[in-house]
């Protein structure tokens, strides 16, 4: 089915209120302290609860009766009928031809859902349990390495969303990994990445898991090749295997296994075709975590554990379906970024974790958020008409309170943040009768407050400063921030955390009109490093082609090379 032109946010009628919302604020002036005075429910209108997470938008720079004009424009935008082709299948990734479908990965195995002729439930299913009875044997320990010694960790090589998603989520569910398997991750193709993941491993207890989509990314080959040469070259020199062919493709056999779309490439890889867990072209990069890319993660920390994680994506996804637009906590917050992005020309947009293990969480957002809402034009190649996308970083709170914050309580720029905090540790500690979680938790809320309500000098010369001292220590406040605040992090928490940044994502592109699941934009960049390759070894008419600074450079590197 043809994919309907993109519908131009600005010139609806949605659109054309937060305009005059917008001048109306700039003229009475943004004042949080006052909008909470004056409105003893702002709290309550504004806060929305999903399963186990509480969802506080009250500190963010809107009024309550703007919720309609946020749904307004879902409606306008045509964002149910967008939805309802996202869920069922039809190709709204247009630039590639294909469905988007990561929404099925989640799915219960009763339901049914065929799309271009595949019977998607049935396929994820399998798959899940091929993977699940994999993971039990290297588990339980009947698979083995090749001289008889249990699994004890496994080195995950991949890339962009074959590393950050299975990397974020093992870091975040760490206090669930049970099985005295660790994990580790390979991903850039500079040597020290290898060279360090391997140092101390031990080839008999290791397994790789080569995951790469396309299964032709440069980076994870590289690494995948120099992974292989490492294992035979340990097993021999230990004299765990002879150097004959036959022993190193057992050796191979027992200590790779591969996850991709592309199972011909990864059979000329040599790997078993058996030892190979595939998905389908209808799932991006960043949107695969839920695919058989969590294979180490169904290892290191169960499958009853990956289950719990795909159901709490699953409620997400259907919450977002099914809600309506003005109680609808997802489209509200995506509508939040359109609004800062687009009329208060907000740059940044920071996620700020109140819990360690999230700390790779930030990370895996940046690519999803910017390789999914970073473009220039829609879905039908006409220029996009807004400013897109928003460049997202962060970094776990407190660490990043004594870093960057005095930017965002001070600084000039506006930056919408997101506080994520759960009631519950896996690690309660008391420290001098105080309770480390509570003196943790106080920072949580603290920023939010003063990021909101600031301190007005006059406060601030009541307190017996003066001079150029009253200016530095005010704090003008309305910094927006959203706090999302869980019950306790776990594997179905995080699952409703990475579907509710999805949706937040695909609902924005919507407004904007942008396909939110191709990447072009990082393709030129790796044609040129392949012309550039010869370059850097000697290859004369290569280096011909190149453009004066980068010939420059490369003269650098021939005079520096060792
Ligand atoms: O270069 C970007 C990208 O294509 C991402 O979208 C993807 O997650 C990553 O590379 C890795 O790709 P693959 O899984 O095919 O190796």
């Amino acid at each position: 089915m043809e994919t309907s032109a993109p519908i131009d946010a600005t010139k609806t009628t949605a659109w054309a209120d937060l305009v005059k919302t917008f001048g109306e604020m700039k003229k009475t002036g943004i004042n949080l302290r006052q909008w909470f005075n004056d409105d003893p429910s702002r709290v309550e209108k504004l806060s929305f609860t999903v399963n186990d997470l509480y969802f506080d938008l009250s500190k963010n720079l809107i009024t309550p009766e703007m919720i309609k004009i946020f749904a307004h424009l879902a409606e306008e935008v045509h964002l149910h009928e967008r939805t309802e082709q996202l869920f069922t299948g039809e190709h709204i990734n247009v630039t590639e031809d294909r469905a988007v479908l990561h929404i099925a990965l989640r799915m219960p195995d009763k339901q049914q859902l065929t799309v271009d002729g595949q019977d998607v439930i049935t396929d994820v299913h399998t798959v899940l349990n091929r993977m699940y009875e994999f993971a039990n044997k290297i588990r339980s320990g009947e698979w083995r390495g090749i001289t008889g010694k249990k699994i004890t960790t496994v080195v995950n090589i991949g890339i962009g969303g074959s590393d950050l998603g299975p990397v974020m989520v093992y870091e975040a569910l760490k206090p669930y990994s049970d099985a005295g398997i660790t994990a580790r991750f390979i991903s850039n193709i500079d040597p020290n990445d290898i060279a360090e993941k391997t140092r101390d491993l031990d080839p008999e207890t290791t397994l790789f898991i080569v995951v790469s989509k396309s299964f032709t990314t440069i980076e994870t080959m590289t690494n995948a090749l120099d992974a292989r040469t490492w294992l035979l070259n340990k097993l021999i020199e230990q004299n765990a295997i002879n150097n004959t062919e036959d022993q190193c493709a057992q050796a191979v056999h027992h200590h790779f296994v591969a996850v991709s779309t592309a199972l011909d490439k990864v059979a000329a890889f040599g790997i078993d075709p058996d030892n190979t867990f595939g998905f389908w072209n209808w799932v991006g990069g960043r949107y695969s975590v839920d695919s058989a890319v969590g294979l180490s993660l169904i290892i290191t920390l169960g499958p009853a554990c990956f289950k719990e994680f795909l159901d709490g994506f699953h409620s997400m996804d259907m919450y977002f379906r099914t809600t309506d637009y003005e109680k609808n906590v997802v489209v509200l917050l995506a509508m939040m970024n359109v609004w800062y992005t687009n009329f208060f020309g907000a740059e940044s947009h920071a996620v700020l974790p109140y819990n360690q293990y999230l700390h790779r969480f930030p990370a895996y957002l940046q690519q999803l958020t910017m390789e999914s809402n970073g473009k220039s034009v829609r879905w039908d190649g006409t220029p996009v008409t807004t400013k897109t996308g928003e460049i997202y970083w962060g970094e776990p709170g407190t660490n990043g309170q004594h870093s960057f914050y005095q930017l965002i309580h001070q600084g000039t720029h506006i930056i919408p943040a997101d506080f994520i905090a759960f009631v519950n540790t896996s690690n309660p500690v008391t420290c001098s009768d105080q309770d480390v979680q509570e003196l943790f938790l106080s920072n949580f809320l603290a920023q939010t407050k003063a990021l909101a309500f600031g301190k007005t000098a006059q406060e601030v010369r009541r307190e017996g400063n003066k001079g150029p001292l009253v200016a530095a220590r005010t704090f003008n406040g309305n910094r927006p921030t959203t706090s999302i605040f869980g019950d306790t992090l776990t594997p179905y928490s995080l699952g409703e955390l990475i579907s509710l940044y999805e949706m937040i994502v695909f609902t924005e592109g919507t407004v904007w009109g942008i396909d939110s699941f191709d990447q072009w934009g990082v393709e030129l960049g790796k044609v040129l490093a392949k012309q550039i390759a010869p370059a850097l070894a000697h290859d004369e008419s290569a280096y011909e082609q190149q453009d004066q600074s980068t010939q420059a450079l490369i003269q650098w590197y021939y005079a520096h090379r060792h």
